[in-house]
C-alpha cells in the first residue's frame, strides 16, 4: 500500500489536526518528518480537546504505531511532559512510540536564542513561536547539534554540552548582555531526560523501511504548511524545516517513491501567524468576523491570527509543489451566513501588472495586492451535512470553484470541528 501524507497548504493551521487524525485512524504508522514543538494539532475527540505540539497524532488511535522522525527538532522537556500528560490520561503510549536518534534536540539555549533574536531591535522579526526552531536547525546545519544518540550517551552529552554552553555564553554576554547559562545544571537535566527516552530511541529509517516492505499503510503528518517552508516559503518569514512533502524523505529516511498520496489541507479561507506578506488579507470586519468565526488563535502561543479569502494561486503552487492527489477543505463552515465570499484569483504586483500565478519571491508577494472574485453565500448551519448533495448549492459551487482553479480534486470536507462533521470522498 502506498504511504499517505497530510500537508499543509497554505500558511499552517489549516485544521490538519482533524484531517490527520481521520487519517491515522486508517494507517498502520504515524510519522512526524519535520518542525517541532512549533506545531500545536488540536484534535476533538468525544467532545475532549487535546493539543499537541511534540507527538505524532496517532497516539489517540490505540495499537497504532507513532514515530518522530530524523527531520523533526525534539524538545525532550515538552516530548516527556506530552507522554506523561496522555498516560495521566491512561492511555498506554511508551510501546508504541520511537524517537529518531537522529532527531536534534531543541536545547534550552535554543530557546533563549530564539528570544534574544526576536527581541533584537535592529534585524527582522519573524514572529516565530519562541521554541527554540530556529536555532536547533542551525545548529543542525552547523554540524553541532545534540541528537538523541547523544542525549542518551552520557558521555557524549556531557562532551557536546560543554562545548555547546561555552560557546553560546560568549555570543549571549557579548552580543546581548545576558546572563551566562549554566551547563553543569543543563546536563543534569539532559542527562535525566535522556535516561527517561532511551528505551525509545532507535533508527527508525530502517524500522520505516521495514515497515514499508511489509505492506504496512505509513502516514507522515506535515506541520506548519509550505508556504511556511524553509526552501519554497515566504522566506525569512519562513519556518526552519520543510513543511511540505518535499521534507518527507529526508527527516524520514525512506525513498521520495514511498509517498503515493498527498493530501493538502486548505481551510475555506486564510490565515497566518507570525510576520510576512500575506496578499489577501483582510483588515477589516470581514476579517474579524472570521477570526471570531472560525476561533482563530494560534494553539501554540494564543497569538491572534491574521485572516483573508482563500488564496487560489498560493494554493495551487502548493498543489503543484507537493504533487497533491487531493484537497481536503477545512472550515467551511465558518464561512456560514456571510453573505458573499471572497476568492482571490490573482493579483497586481506593483511593477509587474496582473499575474495570476503566486510570485514566490518574497518582495513580490509583499506587493501583490489581491484580484478578489466574490461568490454568494449559504445562510444554513452545514455542521450536521454528511454529504456532498446536500450541501447548499453556493456552498458546492464554491468547493468546485477551489477546486477547478486549484487544479486538484477534493477528498475531505470538513464542516465543524467534530470528527464526524466530515464529508469524505476517498480516503487511501
Ligand atoms: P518558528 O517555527 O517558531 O521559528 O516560527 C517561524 C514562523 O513560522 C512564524 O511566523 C510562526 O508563526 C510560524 N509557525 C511556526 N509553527 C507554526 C504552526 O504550527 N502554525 C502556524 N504558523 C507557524
Amino acid at each position: 500500500m502506498p504511504a499517505t501524507s497530510v500537508i499543509g497548504a497554505q500558511w499552517g493551521d489549516e485544521g490538519k489536526g482533524k484531517i490527520i487524525d481521520l487519517i491515522a485512524d486508517r494507517a498502520d504508522v504515524v510519522v512526524r518528518f519535520q518542525g517541532g514543538a512549533n506545531a500545536g494539532h488540536t484534535v476533538i475527540v468525544d467532545g475532549q480537546k487535546s493539543v499537541f505540539h511534540l507527538l505524532p497524532s496517532g497516539v489517540l488511535h490505540p495499537g497504532k504505531l507513532n514515530v518522530i522522525g530524523n527531520g523533526v527538532v525534539v524538545d525532550p522537556t515538552v516530548l516527556l511532559e506530552e507522554i506523561d500528560q496522555f498516560e495521566s490520561r491512561g492511555l498506554e503510549l511508551r510501546n508504541r512510540l520511537l524517537l529518531s536518534g537522529a532527531a536534534h534536540c531543541v536545547m534550552p539555549y535554543h530557546r533563549t536564542l530564539d528570544a534574544l533574536k526576536e527581541g533584537e531591535k535592529a534585524g527582522v522579526k519573524i514572529g516565530t513561536t519562541g521554541r527554540g526552531i530556529g536555532p536547533a536547525y542551525a545548529d543542525k546545519a552547523n554540524r553541532c547539534g545534540v541528537r538523541l544518540w547523544d542525549l542518551v550517551d552520557e558521555e557524549r552529552l556531557r562532551v557536546r554540552l560543554a562545548a555547546n554552553v561555552a560557546d553560546v555564553n560568549r555570543l549571549i554576554t557579548a552580543l546581548y548582555d545576558a546572563p551566562p547559562l549554566d551547563a553543569d545544571a543543563l546536563y543534569e537535566t539532559a542527562r535525566a531526560q535522556g535516561r527517561r527516552l532511551a528505551p525509545m530511541v532507535t533508527d527508525t529509517g530502517r524500522t520505516l523501511r521495514g515497515l514499508l516492505a511489509e505492506g504496512k499503510h505509513l502516514f507522515f503528518e506535515g506541520a506548519q504548511g509550505v508556504l511556511l517552508d524553509l526552501d519554497h516559503g515566504t522566506y525569512p518569514f519562513v519556518t526552519s524545516s520543510n513543511a511540505d512533502s518535499l521534507g518527507i524523505a529526508a527527516g524520514t529516511g525512506v525513498p521520495p517513491t514511498a509517498v503515493g498520496h498527498q493530501i493538502g489541507v486548505a481551510k475555506a479561507y486564510c490565515t497566518r501567524v507570525g510576520a510576512g506578506p500575506f496578499p489577501s488579507e483582510l483588515h477589516d470586519e470581514v476579517g474579524e468576523r472570521l477570526r471570531a468565526g472560525g476561533g482563530e488563535f494560534g494553539a501554540t502561543t494564543g497569538r491572534p491570527r491574521r485572516c483573508g479569502w482563500f488564496d487560489v494561486p498560493a494554493a495551487r503552487y502548493a498543489a503543484q509543489l507537493c504533487g497533491f492527489s487531493g484537497l481536503a477543505i477545512t472550515k467551511l463552515d465558518v464561512l456560514s451566513g456571510m453573505e458573499e465570499i471572497g476568492l482571490v484569483v490573482g493579483y497586481d504586483v506593483d511593477g509587474l501588472g496582473r499575474v495570476d500565478e503566486y510570485p514566490v519571491d518574497t518582495p513580490l508577494v509583499e506587493r501583490a495586492r489581491p484580484v478578489i472574485e466574490t461568490y454568494p453565500g449559504w445562510s444554513e448551519d452545514i455542521r450536521d451535512v454528511r454529504s456532498y448533495d446536500d450541501l447548499p448549492s453556493t456552498c458546492r459551487s464554491f468547493v468546485d470553484e477551489i477546486c477547478r482553479r486549484v487544479g486538484v480534486p477534493w477528498e475531505l470536507l470538513s464542516v465543524g470541528p467534530a470528527r464526524e462533521s466530515t464529508i469524505i470522498r476517498s480516503v487511501a
